[in-house]
């Protein structure tokens, strides 16, 4: 031993103290012990052996130094190898972690509806061709709605089987809008000629949901009046919001309808968007689809409104907007329109 043997094992117990504590691993804590105090070679080991050249007195006394010295560092030891595992276990535990969710953060922010991005497309379509969006109220007057758009009495449209009335005023006069149609009387009513204008909006109909029906359902109207406007305008127009919204190879074509409002009237069509007119289950294998009708403003909405039907023309077409929107995504049921099933709706 040396002339200080309590300094040495004083020493000794600073260096091994601040190995073991410093061991960043289970490794290199096994080889802090090894050097310190567990091989055959460790400095504990060394010291032991000097000590059998020391005097009795003074082995007995360094002898238990040196024991309880091993007892402190063992215990140490000890502690230092649970902080470790633990540490060792809870980044295996994060490095094996599966994120088993399917919505990512980022999707709770939420968006717009599907019905309200494809409105918002369309008007945006019309908006460029110098359009005006008008807006009219969802509970409207059955004149506008039925006597001013000269649908006759008897037209099973006006039937409470079909429209909901609102008890509201003189029976049967105030009701739910089941088209967007009265928007035009608002338009022409407001005597500012010409008119360029979309009225996108809710529309109600007794309806029992399914694949293609809701009760509550959107539509825009279109209204163009001013002098010389012609069917080949209103076809053209047609032609050009179509080929907007679904891309340029869209074709349209119009086929003889009747409408009380219009004469001559259309129901206008394009080519389907999924099979591009081969005809596939979308388009019930005709290849087209049918969009809304539209035609010529008829005289009598323009009496009922007090326009000059020799000065003006116009034309007029209206279409539901929530099937463009299915369209749009290849979408087959409309009802999932109306469950509000974040998982469906977080797709878009
Ligand atoms: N209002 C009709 C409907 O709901 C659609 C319609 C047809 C609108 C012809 C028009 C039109 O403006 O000219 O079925």
């Amino acid at each position: 031993m040396t002339t200080d043997p309590a300094g040495e094992i004083a020493q000794l117990e600073a260096e091994a103290t601040a190995a073991l504590e410093g061991a960043a691993d289970l490794a290199a804590l096994d080889e802090c012990e090894r050097v310190a105090f567990r091989s055959k070679k460790s400095r504990f080991a060394e010291m032991y052996q000097k000590l059998g050249s020391t005097a009795p007195e003074e082995r007995r006394v360094l002898g238990r130094l040196l024991n309880e010295l091993r007892g402190r560092l063992e215990a140490l030891a000890d502690g230092r190898r649970a902080e470790l595992a633990a540490a060792a276990r809870i980044e295996r535990l994060a490095a094996d972690r599966l994120d088993l969710t399917e919505v990512l953060p980022r999707r709770l922010a939420g968006h717009l509806h599907l019905v309200t991005q494809a409105r918002e497309a369309l008007e945006d379509v019309f908006v460029g061709m110098g359009y005006e969006i008008a807006e009219g109220p969802e509970v409207e007057t059955g004149w506008r709605n039925f006597e001013a758009l000269n649908i006759p009495e008897d037209h099973p449209a006006r039937s409470p089987l079909d429209t909901f009335y609102v008890d509201f005023g003189e029976p049967w006069s105030v009701l739910l809008r089941p088209h967007t149609s009265p928007v035009q009387i608002r338009l022409l009513q407001r005597g500012v000629l010409p008119i360029y204008a979309v009225a996108p909006g809710r529309t109600y109909r007794k309806d029992t949901p399914d694949s293609t029906h809701l009760p509550v359902f959107h539509q825009i109207e279109g209204l163009v009046v001013d002098r010389g406007v012609t069917f080949a305008d209103l076809k053209g127009t047609i032609d050009t919001f179509v080929r907007a919204v679904f891309g340029e190879g869209t074709r349209t074509r119009l086929r003889p309808a009747y409408f009380p409002f219009t004469e001559p009237s259309a129901e206008f069509e394009m080519s389907c968007v999924i099979c591009g007119g081969d005809g596939c289950r979308t388009c019930s294998g005709v290849g087209w689809i049918e969009l809304g009708g539209c035609g010529m403003v008829h005289p009598a909405v323009f009496e009922a409104t007090g326009v000059d039907p020799e000065e003006w023309t116009g034309f007029a077409f209206g279409f539901g907007i929530d099937r463009i929107a299915f369209m749009r995504h290849g979408i087959a049921d409309l009802r999932v329109m109306i469950e509000n099933d974040v998982r469906f709706l977080g797709q878009f």
